[in-house]
């Protein structure tokens, strides 16, 4: 039977998800490389019992940063500092899969499995654009099939090298003086494909969870396959209840293919809440916020996500769905390309609506209403299988993540949506996913 609780991630992202949201009053710019003001962050979502938190990362700087607070700490270093503050808290970063090398990175991670004590998860992504690539030595980025072809060997790459070693490799003889059971417990991987050649083994014992928690954040066709066959958990953005669970449904159908059960990865569509005692007073919090939109801004984002320079249209003119590229043609995001041009068809959108429209959470669902209206949709979507739970995008820190601790967490724990406790206190416990036993324990 499915369960009714639901996974809460918070997605923590500088001053906020709304892009305006470095201007508003109570927030605070200036402290986006102050580790305190993460751990405070950290520790506020740990009170509430989430699942996890989420540091995403880019491996560039563009002008935008002009309009838009961006650029701050590197995710990875960023969480070994959370992990020594928090106890229970899943900490989950990005790592590119086609701007790393998977030795590294395996080890890195298992690294802050150790230093979590068994709540770290890695986000993968492919990355975008060819301003990403001149940062590593390469005139272009690949294209969106090979990336993902990179990808899908990176994962199974990694997963080997977590598989090196059996949990019980190391014998600590002091008498005999062997330290390690190097010929039965621990073998390399002898990697040899298309794109990686990783001898192995890692130099590094099991982690406690095993494999730290794979999480995936594509939702093209191949998106959504990779996601089927290596993920624990998706982050995808999702404007409406049916495109949810059309998207639901779709991931999990591809997963039997690959011999994996529905449960073993969780479904977490990005959510925006902003939240008021009345539904006029979330309005006036999100107007408060769109009063502050720098169309400048909005311009570059939309540009680069429909590939086309909306510099040279009428702000207050439609949205020119005839000179966008064919959807086969897109070389970066191809879901939030789609996601898009169909927001622009459904709601007759101009250029500064679309702005307006998608400037909350990026074209995430957004919400503005009281604490019960908000647990009402969330209820929805898990009751109806759009969604195993949420990637919660408060549209300011800390003020937003505020409200939706003191006023949304308790609504849903008193509707027995959501744990009162921990049970659990590896981030695999907390999602209910089974440590993987090794590739050695299974012969
Ligand atoms: C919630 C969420 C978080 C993401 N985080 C990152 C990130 O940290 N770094 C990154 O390069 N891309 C990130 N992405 C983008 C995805 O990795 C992916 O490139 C994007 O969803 C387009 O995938 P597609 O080409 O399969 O449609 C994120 C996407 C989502 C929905």
């Amino acid at each position: 039977m499915k369960s009714n609780h639901m996974h809460l991630n918070l997605f923590v992202l500088n001053t906020g998800h709304h892009e305006a949201s470095w201007r508003h009053p109570d927030t605070m710019p200036e402290k986006i490389t102050d580790i305190d003001y993460y751990i405070q962050l950290a520790q506020m979502a740990e009170s509430a019992k989430l699942d996890s938190l989420f540091i995403a990362d880019a491996l560039v700087l563009t002008p935008a940063i002009q309009y838009k607070i961006g650029a701050g700490l590197e995710p990875l270093t960023m969480l070994s500092a959370l992990a020594v503050a928090t106890e229970r808290i899943g900490l989950i970063g990005t790592v590119s899969t086609t701007y790393s090398e998977p030795y590294n990175v395996a080890r890195m991670f298992a690294s802050l499995d150790f230093i979590s004590r068994g709540r770290v998860g890695w986000n993968s992504v492919t990355s975008v654009g060819d301003i990403t690539a001149v940062n590593f030595g390469r005139d272009q980025h690949p294209e969106h099939g090979d990336r993902y072809a990179r990808a899908q060997e990176y994962v199974q790459v990694l997963k080997g090298l977590w598989d090196c070693w059996q949990d019980d490799a190391l014998l600590y003889d002091k008498q005999a003086g062997i330290y390690a059971d190097y010929d039965h417990k621990i073998s390399p991987l002898h990697h040899q494909g298309q794109y990686y050649s990783v001898q192995g083994p890692l130099n590094i014992p099991r982690s406690p969870q095993g494999h730290p928690v794979l999480v995936q954040a594509g939702s093209s066709d191949a998106g959504k396959e990779l996601a089927a066959e290596t993920a624990e958990v998706i982050f995808t953005a999702q404007n409406s209840l049916a495109s949810a669970r059309s998207f639901y449904a779709d991931v999990k159908r591809r997963m039997a293919k690959y011999g994996r059960s529905r449960d073993e990865l969780k479904i977490l569509p990005g959510f925006s809440p902003i939240i008021g005692a009345t539904e006029s007073e979330a309005r006036e919090k999100e107007a408060m916020l769109n009063e502050r939109i720098t169309p400048a801004f909005g311009l570059i984002r939309l540009s680069n996500s429909l590939e086309i320079d909306l510099f040279q249209y009428p702000l207050d003119g439609p949205v020119p769905l005839e000179d966008l590229p064919p959807v086969d043609q897109v070389k970066g995001q191809k879901a939030r390309f789609e996601m898009l041009v169909e927001m622009v068809r459904n709601e007759n959108l101009t250029i500064r609506q679309l702005i307006v429209r998608t400037a909350s959470a990026r074209g995430h669902y957004t919400i503005a209403g009281t604490a019960k209206q908000i647990a009402d949709v969330m209820e929805e979507w898990v009751l109806t299988e759009a969604a195993d739970g949420f990637n919660v995008m408060p549209p300011y820190f800390p003020g937003g993540l505020e409200d939706f601790v003191s006023q949304v967490v308790p609504e849903l724990q008193n509707r027995g949506l959501f744990r009162t406790e921990y049970s659990g206190r590896t981030l695999r416990e907390h999602l209910g996913l089974k440590r993987p036993s090794g590739v050695l324990q299974s012969v």
